[in-house]
């Protein structure tokens, strides 16, 4: 499969890229900025330059797989969460479905809900919308829902639920290795889960969504 990671420069991203890479799927970086090519030349990772906020078929066209990992970010204004988290992923949907990218993964977030009283609740409704649409669609999709994210070492042990909800601590090397894995099994599609740091590993905790 040729796999599209969109938000490719991001902190989880990078990571599973490096994973990915060693791994038996062809890879393309949806990044947006030229300057962070290098990085990714250094890899021996090609990339493709493409905005969420405009068209990305360019990108996405010759993909049979699409991980989302981007997002605004905590620093941005909320008109960006939502051009980014909400419009930006449908946009990405969209384009996997007029191209063909048949398994759509989503990096969600654990409490995303479109009824978020949370601090954050700008952030929580976005991803659930994006999330809610990728449900209707008949793509293959995945969607996991991390806590707080950490650059704490992968331990390769992680506690998923299909509550959605709650809280908790998800290494970013962790996460980043079941967007990975995810992609080959089967059982992951048509599934929505959490994933927390935790006491099984990582395969049997996926295998058993
Ligand atoms: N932080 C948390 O505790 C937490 C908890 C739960 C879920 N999450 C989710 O996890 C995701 C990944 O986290 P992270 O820390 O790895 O994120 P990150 O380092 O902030 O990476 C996000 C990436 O998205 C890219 N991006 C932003 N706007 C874009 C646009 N318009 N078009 C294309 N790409 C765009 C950024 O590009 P640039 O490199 O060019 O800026 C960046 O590379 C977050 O976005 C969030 O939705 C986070």
């Amino acid at each position: 499969m040729k796999v599209l990671v969109i938000g490719a420069n991001g902190n989880t991203a990078t990571r599973m890229v490096r994973q990915l890479k060693s791994g038996p799927h062809e890879l393309l970086a949806m990044i947006r900025n030229p300057a962070q090519r290098a990085k990714f030349d250094d890899m021996g990772v090609p990339t493709v330059l493409a905005d969420l906020e405009y068209p990305i078929d360019h990108a996405v066209m010759g993909c049979q797989a699409i991980i989302f990992a981007a997002g605004s970010g905590g620093h941005t204004g909320k008109d960006k969460t939502v051009l980014v988290d909400h419009i930006g992923a449908i946009r990405a949907m969209v384009a996997a479905q007029v191209h063909g990218a048949k398994r759509f993964i989503m990096l969600s977030s654990i409490n995303a809900d479109i009824n978020s009283q949370s601090r954050i609740a700008h952030y929580h409704k976005a991803k659930a919308h994006a999330d809610n649409h990728l449900r209707q669609t008949d793509l293959d999709y995945t969607v996991i829902c991390p806590g707080g994210l950490t650059d704490d070492p992968g331990t390769g042990k992680v506690a998923i639920n299909s509550k959605l909800k709650g809280a908790g601590k998800t290494s970013r090397e962790n996460l980043a290795a079941a967007l990975v894995m995810s992609l080959d099994l089967e059982n992951t599609i048509g599934k929505s889960f959490s994933l927390l740091d935790g006491n099984t590993p990582l395969k049997e905790a996926l295998q058993s969504v």
